[in-house]
């Protein structure tokens, strides 16, 4: 990522593209035929394949460029347009051109040029309360350049270190921790916002937990060719003619290309992350080598221990074995090594767990793998679809659900037949979100049926290539 610069258009392509363009269409039939043989054909294939070549021809230009007028100190800036603005209905964000002054220690950005003083907190889920909680709020503030300030306008402190690439500041508190706000909330709002930037972008993380931030590090690396700085204990002024404050968010685990500064989508940020972590499988496919144990499609359980546990989870594993899977059981927890965790998820073909936190995990699915959602019961489904259902289709990754019973939920134990909790899920719902964890999230264990469990994995097995090829 090093030394590339931003994006840039409208440049008159050279003769040098049109032979790159020819080659990736020669390159784009071939993948569009390879493809044809793995997936079941739908629109999406040749929006994949619309959006692969548009990438590539905006690569093709960037080579040729020599300057990226976007980034350059000439920008005029629009003082009518506002600073900070609702990026979405889960994000603030404030980008701001000029003279920036960063003063980490108290949580102020100062500009100039700027009309009035704004506030934000940097963390993508402005409806909850709860979660700010967490997040310090940051001032930014207009000064005067020179001679004459007024007597309200704060004086900037002077700069200790100039930086020529852009600053995004984001937080590091809210429910960072938890691996499906880690991604949510964090991870996936600051690939929308910097990834434009191809890595000459300085990350300032205030609330910075050094746990965290080491932990999804090589993620990091993809992003910013430059140190992390835990901006809260910082001492320096640092100085920059752009800023972004607040990165931004589009929807649960996920990126709306056209919204999006290059029109990138998820398809990009899982290739940013299989870069980061070394992840070999771009797509689900059986392996070429006939004594390869890879030829077996391997299925991934999802184990949880406190909660929403299987109860018979080697019963389940062995009957998957039985069906013809590479059969695997994997539990993450806050001590998982990603980049370990990321090769197990990637190596499988389908991912099987209950809802939770555990199942964020699907960014590491190859394309064209299949992702089981178990559904606790209780209602949960809306639940279901808007954490992992919804975010799998933009991943490329075959959603299934199975969904737990009366029989099958550890609840008929706790609770006689006709009490609300199994009668009445929704007369719990109406109490509230901590209701709701509590009975159905925290208080349940599944045990599925065999049977059951056995024809949704051979209806699994149908959507692999593998049963395709043999
Ligand atoms: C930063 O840039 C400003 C303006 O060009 C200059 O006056 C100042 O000396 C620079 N400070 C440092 C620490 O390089």
């Amino acid at each position: 990522m090093k030394s590339q610069r931003g994006y840039s258009r409208g440049e008159p392509r050279r003769a040098g593209n049109l032979v790159i363009i020819g080659c990736m269409l020669l390159f784009l039939c071939v993948l569009s035929i390879i493809k044809s043989r793995f997936f079941t054909g739908t629109t999406g294939d040749m929006k994949f394949a619309v959006e692969s070549l548009k990438m590539a021809t905006d690569d093709a230009d960037e080579s040729t460029e020599t300057e990226d007028a976007d980034a350059s100190n000439s920008h005029v800036v629009d003082l009518s347009k506002p600073v900070c603005y609702e990026s979405s209905r889960r994000s603030d964000t404030c980008e701001a051109r000029g003279d920036i002054r960063v003063h980490g220690a108290s949580q102020t950005v100062y500009v100039y040029p700027m009309q009035q003083e704004w506030k934000i907190k940097p963390y993508a889920r402005k409806h909850d309360p709860f979660a700010l909680d967490y997040v310090k709020q940051w001032s930014i503030k207009p000064f005067f350049s020179g001679a004459g300030s007024a007597a309200a306008t704060p004086t900037p402190p002077e700069c200790t270190v100039n930086s020529s690439v852009p600053a995004l500041v984001f937080s590091n508190g809210g429910f960072t921790g938890n691996l499906f706000h880690d991604y949510t909330d964090v991870l996936v709002p600051v690939f929308i916002t910097s990834y434009q930037f191809r890595g000459e972008v300085q990350f300032l993380v205030s609330s910075l937990k050094s746990w965290w931030v080491n932990k999804f590090i090589l993620i990091f690396k993809q992003l910013s060719n430059y140190e992390i700085i835990d901006v809260d204990g910082d001492r320096e002024v640092r100085c920059f003619d752009r800023v972004i404050v607040g990165p931004t968010f589009h929807k649960e685990l996920g990126v709306d290309p056209s919204k999006a500064p290059s029109g990138y989508s998820v398809v990009d940020f899982k290739k940013v992350l299989r870069d980061a972590f070394g992840l070999e499988r771009a797509a689900a496919a059986p392996s070429e080598d006939k004594w390869d144990v890879r030829r077996k499609p391997r299925l991934l359980i999802i184990s949880r221990k406190n909660s929403r546990t299987f109860l018979n989870e080697q019963r389940m594993a062995d009957m998957a074995s039985s069906l013809g899977f590479d059969v695997r059981v994997g539990e993450p927890d806050m001590n998982t090594d990603v980049a370990k965790f990321a090769r197990l998820v990637n190596s499988a073909d389908v991912m099987l767990g209950v809802h939770g936190a555990g199942l964020t995990n699907m960014v590491f699915l190859p394309a064209g793998a299949v992702l089981i959602q178990v559904v606790p019961y209780g209602g949960l489904e809306w639940l279901a679809k808007a954490t992992f259902k919804e975010p799998s289709e933009e991943m490329e990754i075959h959603y299934m659900e199975y969904m737990i019973q009366l029989d099958e939920t550890t609840l008929s134990e706790q609770y006689p037949p006709d009490h609300p909790v199994l009668k009445d899920p929704y007369s719990i719902h109406k109490q509230g979100w901590d209701a709701l964890k509590t009975v159905y999230l925290d208080k349940q264990n599944v045990k599925p049926h065999l049977g059951r469990l056995k024809n949704s994995l051979m209806e699994a097995l149908q959507l692999l290539p593998h049963s395709k090829t043999q």
